[in-house]
């Protein structure tokens, strides 16, 4: 019997926010959130013309709440020319055979097309759930050449960006609501987001503002134990080197110690190290891997168990470094010491999504095998990259000098990765002001910039570093990739100097 139709009156809708899933509620992710929203809105009304008949005083949007570089039209970060070369020709093979003069297609270029396409047929079929084999091969080359350690193909896994990874590996490895993670404070939202919608227990570490965002890695032993005692299932520590927001790069100490921690503790190690290529004191902070320094504790008898024993999961990502490669979704994972049945369970849980986007797997090819030295795309390769990280780092040395000039502005230089999160003194009728709106004053300080200049960032509390009220101090993030650096820093000074007059 057909089911009858009631009138439309008595309907009522299965979806409601309070029948859906309830962790969906709970998940924040305040790189998007309110200020971006706004500041689309801002951006649409000035697309259509109507930004002076709307009030606005600024002539463009500036989207500095998100490390996307090549966003139009403010960051705009040119793309690789071997990478987009690469890509159009695995895109549309028939052009492998056009008469088309070398520059447009260099020889190397050609034959990486070919070599890819040999093994993934065609990008619009799926590959193998872990990613097509050659690129993992390429990925695991990558990996060794970098470490000094070997990398096996078949512990690599490709992925739709680093955030698929994440959110994979933390799926798999919350088995019920009390089971904890230690994220950092302040951390990349992806973990909070992916820990509320998973069900799980966040447990924080603190980074220390006042010293360069150090961690304490016997304060994180001590979490460890006292919500142990609380009855949280504490399994892994997610550690983000080089640090977001925060721009910080960890020594090998600090990442021995914390290796060595997780041992002690027994912790599952999770190092997102999507921000390895944005380095920017090499000499005296480099970056090296968690992989690294895990199995060079091969080398002493009284660390050999550890290189062997703690089970770590290391992310990377085409989105970042000077490829900036954002809306390709690529990236990987690599498996250590994750013993064989939970390895199978990993790979059967990434079947279910079939597989990652061949583009962004291309992407990821690119990323581990740049041109070598000597092939025709190599030149143009190494001044592309070379001018894209020197003007990553002159910007954010620049705009970090123009933040600590500002009156209650204190910022530190970023060793890595592409943000700056200084930390801003506000006048107590601010905080007030703030009060009375409802909204942390960080967020209130943001709003007003937005309002005022155009400019998106990212209020700390964001991160989940919280305005200490008493000091009257907030944090904010902003990326450092806006074209217009002096016009950037021009405008976020004359707001903040209006600020602090109005609310004096
Ligand atoms: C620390 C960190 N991890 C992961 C990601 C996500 O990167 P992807 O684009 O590869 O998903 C980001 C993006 O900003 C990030 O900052």
């Amino acid at each position: 019997m057909a089911a009858s139709s009631s009138s439309s009156s008595s309907y009522k809708p299965v979806l409601t926010v309070e029948s859906i899933n309830p962790h969906v509620p709970n998940v924040e992710y305040a790189v998007r959130g309110e200020l971006s929203n706004r500041a689309n809105d801002y951006a649409n009304i000035l697309a259509e013309g109507k930004g002076k008949e709307r009030g606005l005083a600024f002539p463009s949007v500036v989207s500095a709440n998100i490390g996307n570089p090549q966003q139009q039209p403010f960051l705009a970060q040119k793309p690789l020319t071997f990478w987009r070369q690469v890509a159009a020709l695995t895109e549309y093979p028939a052009l492998l055979d056009a008469k088309l003069p070398d520059d447009v297609f260099p020889r190397d270029v050609k034959d990486r097309a070919r070599h890819i396409l040999d093994d993934v047929g065609s990008v619009g079929a799926y590959s193998h759930s872990k990613g097509a084999a050659s690129i993992r091969k390429h990925v695991a080359e990558f990996i060794q050449e970098r470490d000094g350690h070997p990398s096996d193909p078949e512990m690599i896994y490709l992925t739709a960006g680093a955030s698929a990874g994440v959110q994979l590996l933390l799926s798999i490895l919350i088995a019920g609501p009390q089971v904890g993670v230690m994220i950092p404070i302040p951390q990349y939202p992806l973990y909070s987001a992916a820990l509320a919608f998973y069900g799980a227990q966040p447990v924080r570490y603190f980074l220390d503002a006042h010293h360069d965002w150090a961690i304490d890695v016997d304060a994180m032993a001590r979490q460890v134990d006292e919500s142990r005692q609380k009855g949280i299932d504490v399994r892994a520590c997610c550690v983000i080197n080089p640090g977001n927001p925060t721009g910080s790069c960890l020594s090998r100490k600090n990442i021995e110690d914390i290796l060595k921690m997780a041992h002690d503790k027994r912790l599952v190690v999770m190092a997102d190290e999507v921000y390895q290529a944005n380095i920017y004191q090499p000499d005296t902070l480099p970056f090296i891997s968690f992989k690294k320094v895990l199995r060079d504790f091969e080398k002493d008898e009284a660390t050999k168990n550890i290189a062997s024993e703690v089970e770590l999961v290391s992310f990377h990502s085409i989105s970042k470094g000077v490829s900036g490669e954002c809306g390709r979704r690529g990236g990987y994972f690599e498996l250590t010491n994750i013993s064989s049945d939970v390895e199978a369970q990993v790979y059967k849980m990434a079947s279910v999504n079939l597989c990652p986007s061949l583009q962004g797997q291309i992407g990821v090819d690119l990323l581990v095998r740049p041109p070598r030295q000597g092939e025709p795309s190599y030149e143009l390769w190494k001044h592309e990259t070379q001018s894209i990280h020197e003007t990553l780092e002159a910007r954010s040395k620049k705009m970090a000098g123009k933040f600590n000039e500002l009156e209650g502005i204190q910022c530190n230089e970023a060793q890595g990765a592409l943000y700056l999160f200084p930390e801003i003194t506000l006048p107590q009728k601010a905080i007030e002001a703030a009060q009375k709106e409802k909204r942390q004053p960080d967020l209130f300080y943001c709003l007003k910039m937005l309002d005022a200049t155009g400019i998106c960032v990212v209020p700390g509390s964001g991160f989940g570093k919280m305005p200490d009220l008493e000091q009257r101090k907030v944090f904010l993030r902003t990326t450092v990739l806006a074209k217009e650096t002096d016009e950037f820093v021009e405008r976020f000074g004359t707001f903040h100097k209006k600020f602090l007059e109005e609310y004096a």
